[in-house]
This record gives structure tokens, C-alpha cells and sequence, in this order.
């Protein structure tokens, strides 16, 4: 199975995605802010493997630690270096107050035990996160019928995790179970993460996808070329109002407009009960350069103004169904969520 990130000899360990599908590097840090710094560069991107990336690096720059003089001190600028990496998934904040946890409980036991309730408490987040896409996957494989193509947006797969996926372990698991499933993936300009990594984690494993710009799935809905749309997600209201990669609303709208169902398949880490609708969900803006340049090639006027909003929030009457480890909440959504979530 594919791993996107891990802890191997004090070190995080990662696969270097701003390389793929060109080169596969493994990138490996013994300082937490090279980690922190891998999540701001999107050497590691996708929600959950955010979330345990940074999860790992707190508890490498703790393990690193040799004075305790400032413990708390040291604990409080590691945890606030990765909350400033960037500010949508809220997997990244929910990884971090586990963190936080556990310190708090442990902050008067002996250091040496301080490390390993940190360290093991990042691999038990990171050995979670399977588990809870396995289980998504499960509950999502039941709305694929034999035959059927779906459409992604984005990646949403065992490098948006530690491994296996959400919106791509859905179609893994329904593939797992005998059912015949291709993918059509937007390539998701600007940083192509449909083209670069969905078609590169799903060609791996020997699955069918095809690759269109994002412009051209209009076109392809109107021709009954797809049947479901499956995407993730970086944070989810109380509502239901989802935030997912830039285009994941066009795509939504678009689906509505051709009667196609529209899926969020995500783990419950990232539903953020304090926010009350998609409206409040902050959203990250990125370097212009990211649009003015393809793989380092200008595309465009180098002084031309740019927007270039990293996400946006597709609202709860635009999706059919949101997929959880714990099941599918549906509309009405403010009470499913409420339900599947235990909030
Ligand atoms: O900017 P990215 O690449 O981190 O954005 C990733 C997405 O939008 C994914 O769809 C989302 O994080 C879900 S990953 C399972």
C-alpha cells in the first residue's frame, strides 16, 4: 500500500509530491521546522495528511528537545509554528489540540515518558487515519453501482493521507469489492494535483482514469460520460457548507445543473462543529506565481494581477451525501452531522 508519510529512525519521512509524478523523492527531516516548512511548499498537502504530518513533526521537535527549561515554552512555538502553516484544513488544528492533550496530561511526568506519550500518540493519529479511510471507503463503495465512472477533483487519495484515500478510497474499495469503476480526474489547476498525483496514485494500482482539464466537465456530464462525483474535503460546517480544493464548487454546480450526484467523502476530523456555515470557513490565499507559472514556465504577462484562492465552499443543497467513517450523513444536514459526529 502506498504511504505518504511516516516516522523512521527520528526522522518524518515523506513523499515529496511537488516532484511526482516526474520523480519520486522521499524527503526526510530531523527538524520540526524543515517539517513545517514541507507542509507550507506542499511537499505534504491534503487535509488528514496535514493533520498527521504535523501531528509527527510536534512530536519530533519535542523528541529533539535536550534542555527542559523551557518546556512549556518550546511546546507552545512548536505547536504555533504548524498552525500558521496554513490555515483551511482543519485536520491541522484538530491534530495539533490531540497533541496539546496529551502534553497537558503528561507536562509533570519525566521527559523521557513526555517524548514517548508524544511520539506514540502521533503514530496512533497516523495509524488512525487508515483505519478511518478503509472505513469511508466502505460506507462509499455501497453508492457505486458496477460500471459505473465517477468524476474527482483534485486528490483526495493515499497522498492527500497516510495511505488508501477518502474520495479515492471509496473507488478503491468498491473496486475491491468486484465492482468495475473508472475515474475521470479535473487536472485542478493551479498546482495540478488531479493530473499530477490522482493519475499517478490510481495508475499504480492499475485503475482506469482518465485525465480532462477542469473546463471540459461540463461538457462531459452533458454527454452521460459521468455518473458520480466523489471529491474531499478541508473542512466541513455545522451545516454541511463544505470547503474543498478551488473548482470543487464549479464542479458541484455543474452536477447539479446535469442531476448527477455530488459525494464528500471525509473523516469526522475534518467537520469543525465551531463553525456554523461555509461562510466562516477561512481561506487561504496563495503566491500569485502559482498561476502566472506552469512547472516554472511563465504563462502569462510576469506583472499581470492574480487571485488565487486555494480553496472554496460548495453549500450543503449542492451535495447528496457527505461519506464518514461512521457512515453517510445526508440532508438535513446541521441534524446528521450532529448525529454522526456525537455533537
Ligand atoms: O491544497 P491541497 O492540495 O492541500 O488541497 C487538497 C484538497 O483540497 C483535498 O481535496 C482535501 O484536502 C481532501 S484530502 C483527503
Amino acid at each position: 500500500m502506498l504511504r505518504t508519510v511516516w516516522f523512521e529512525d527520528g526522522k518524518v519521512k515523506l513523499i515529496d509530491q511537488t516532484k511526482l509524478p516526474q520523480q519520486e523523492i522521499i524527503a526526510q527531516y530531523d527538524d520540526y521546522k524543515e517539517v513545517a516548512r514541507a507542509i507550507v511548499d506542499m511537499e505534504v498537502r491534503g487535509a488528514p495528511a496535514i493533520g498527521v504530518t504535523a501531528a509527527l513533526g510536534i512530536a519530533l521537535g519535542i523528541c529533539k528537545l535536550v534542555s527542559l527549561e523551557n518546556l512549556k515554552k518550546d511546546f507552545l512555538t512548536i505547536t504555533e509554528t504548524f498552525a500558521k502553516t496554513r490555515p483551511t484544513a482543519v485536520n491541522l488544528f484538530w491534530a495539533i489540540n490531540r497533541m496539546r492533550a496529551v502534553f497537558e496530561k503528561e507536562v509533570n511526568s519525566d521527559i523521557s515518558h513526555i517524548k514517548q506519550s508524544l511520539l506514540d500518540e502521533a503514530l496512533k493519529i497516523a495509524e488512525e487515519d487508515i483505519l478511518i479511510n478503509q472505513s469511508i471507503g466502505n460506507y462509499g463503495a455501497k453508492l457505486l453501482r458496477d460500471g459505473e465512472t465517477v468524476l474527482t477533483h483534485c486528490n483526495a487519495g493515499a497522498l492527500a493521507t497516510v495511505a488508501y484515500g477518502t474520495a479515492l478510497g471509496v473507488i478503491r474499495a468498491a473496486i475491491a469489492e468486484g465492482k468495475n469503476i473508472k475515474v475521470i480526474a479535473d487536472e485542478t489547476r493551479p498546482l495540478l494535483q488531479g493530473a499530477r498525483l490522482t493519475c499517478w496514485e490510481l495508475e499504480k494500482d492499475g485503475i482506469d482514469v482518465t485525465l480532462i482539464t477542469d473546463s471540459m466537465a461540463g461538457y462531459l456530464m452533458k454527454e452521460k460520460k459521468i455518473d458520480k462525483v466523489i471529491v474531499g474535503a478541508d473542512r466541513i460546517a455545522a451545516n454541511g457548507d463544505t470547503a474543498n480544493k478551488i473548482g470543487t464548487y464549479s464542479v458541484a454546480v455543474l452536477a447539479k445543473a446535469n442531476n448527477i450526484p455530488f459525494y464528500i467523502a471525509a473523516p469526522i476530523s475534518t467537520i469543525d462543529l465551531s463553525i456554523n456555515d461555509g461562510s466562516k470557513i477561512p481561506i487561504e490565499q496563495r503566491n500569485a506565481d502559482e498561476v502566472r507559472f506552469i512547472d516554472g514556465l511563465l504563462v502569462a504577462p510576469k506583472d499581470v494581477k492574480v487571485k488565487n484562492p486555494a480553496f472554496d465552499v460548495t453549500e450543503n443543497e449542492l451535495i447528496s451525501g457527505i461519506i464518514t467513517e461512521k457512515g453517510v450523513a445526508r440532508a438535513p444536514y446541521r441534524q446528521s452531522i450532529k448525529k454522526i459526529t456525537g455533537g
